[in-house]
């Protein structure tokens, strides 16, 4: 399956869910290729930061791409690995376009405030015009930094359920410090030394969702798009 973390919107998660949903899906025995195509390099990052780190299996492989290489050379890659990972970089990118010529399915995180809700529509229009090329391009939504209390997460997910164009996955990734402490030292939530239960929870019932292959095109089906 090739999966993009994506969307049009800076520090909504993508890299996040990219690198927790690498390290789990090949800590399960699959081959997994992390593609980095957003030129900030924060996945790269985040695995050199795992290299380093001892104890700490790196069973995906990592590269970067940028622009049109992101289709030719996953193309060539596709048979080679089991999954494929892409993380894009937070704007309407050539990288990010070439990647959903190819993708099985488009995540797109959402932090649930009024400008990053106000990308959805250029969002979906956006995949509505992919989906022109790449017709089996699945794309869905969901919320990451959810709040721990408020009207926010409601509030966000009502707009989000409202689009034809992406499922919404009725799960979130709330706000929590373990997922930024995983990220400063190159590892997923899972793999903390200093648990967190519920950011476990979450990150693992994502990854259901998403590698449960069924799971998806019932959801996508049912959305309508
Ligand atoms: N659920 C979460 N709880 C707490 N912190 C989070 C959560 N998700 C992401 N972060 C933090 O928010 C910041 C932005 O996240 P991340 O880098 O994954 O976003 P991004 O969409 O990849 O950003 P960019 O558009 O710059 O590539 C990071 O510091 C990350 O550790
Ligand atoms: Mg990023």
């Amino acid at each position: 399956m090739i999966i993009i973390a994506g969307g049009i919107k800076g520090g909504s998660g993508k890299t996040t869910v990219a690198t927790n949903l690498a390290v789990i899906r090949a800590g399960q025995g699959n081959d997994v290729l992390l593609v980095d195509a957003d030129d900030q390099e924060t996945a790269t990052d985040f695995t050199n930061l795992r290299n380093e780190q001892d104890g700490v299996a790196n069973r995906y492989t990592s590269i970067k791409l940028t622009g049109a290489a992101v289709r030719t050379e996953i193309l060539k890659l596709r048979t080679k690995y089991q999954d494929i990972i892409i993380d894009t970089g937070g704007r309407d990118t050539t990288s990010q376009r070439a990647a959903m010529t190819i993708a099985d399915v488009l995540l797109v995180p959402f932090v649930p405030r009024s400008f990053d809700v106000w990308t959805l529509e250029k969002v979906s229009a956006l995949v509505e015009e992919m989906r022109t090329v790449n017709p089996k391009l699945q794309a869905c939504s969901f919320l990451n930094r959810a709040d721990p209390r408020g009207q926010d997460n409601a509030d966000a997910g009502e707009v989000l359920r409202d689009c034809s164009a992406l499922s919404f996955i009725d799960l979130q990734l709330g706000a929590r410090k373990a997922f930024s402490n995983a990220a400063a030292q190159g590892m997923s939530v899972t793999e903390l030394r200093h648990a967190d239960p519920k950011a476990i929870s979450e990150i693992l019932l994502l990854y259901k969702y998403i590698f449960d292959t069924e799971n998806i095109s019932e959801r996508y089906q049912q959305a309508g798009a």
